[in-house]
């Protein structure tokens, strides 16, 4: 199934629960199970900055402990002049846990690209996961 504006609106309501302090970089996002079920993800701001948790990695951490372990789309919202790609290691994390799935990237303007993961992570370093 595609990706339609429902999914893209739960990225926004989870962005709007961001903790950004430091950045102010308020990234939301919300990952779609293939039953239907929804998972929303915001970025997680920490003193420590290297502990700083992205807004994928929550949506994709909560879904999974939620007991969910197949998904068939992701949205990301932020606020950037262009719509922002997950970094590279939110991208190896939904490679294992999400396989080939469907990314739909959307800034606050309306600006929309969607890819499928592949394309943003052509080469991935691939690990069978006996669990
Ligand atoms: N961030 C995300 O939440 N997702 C990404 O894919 C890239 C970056 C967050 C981390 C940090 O809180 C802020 O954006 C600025 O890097």
């Amino acid at each position: 199934m595609s990706i339609d504006q429902t999914l893209i609106d739960e990225a926004k309501v989870a962005r709007e629960n961001a903790a950004a302090p430091f950045s102010r970089f308020k990234v939301g996002a919300a990952l779609r199970t293939t039953g239907g079920r929804v998972f929303r993800g915001c970025n997680v701001e920490n003193a420590s900055y290297g502990l700083t948790v992205c807004a994928e990695r929550v949506a994709l951490l909560s879904a999974i402990a939620a007991g969910e372990r197949k998904f068939d789309a992701i949205a990301v919202v932020t606020q950037s002049d262009t719509p922002a790609p997950p970094c590279g290691p939110c991208r190896q994390l939904m490679w294992e846990y999400c396989g080939d799935i469907d990314v739909a990237l959307a800034n606050l303007g309306g600006q929309r690209l969607d890819y499928k993961l592949s394309t943003l992570f052509p080469h991935p370093f691939n690990f069978s996961l006996e669990d």
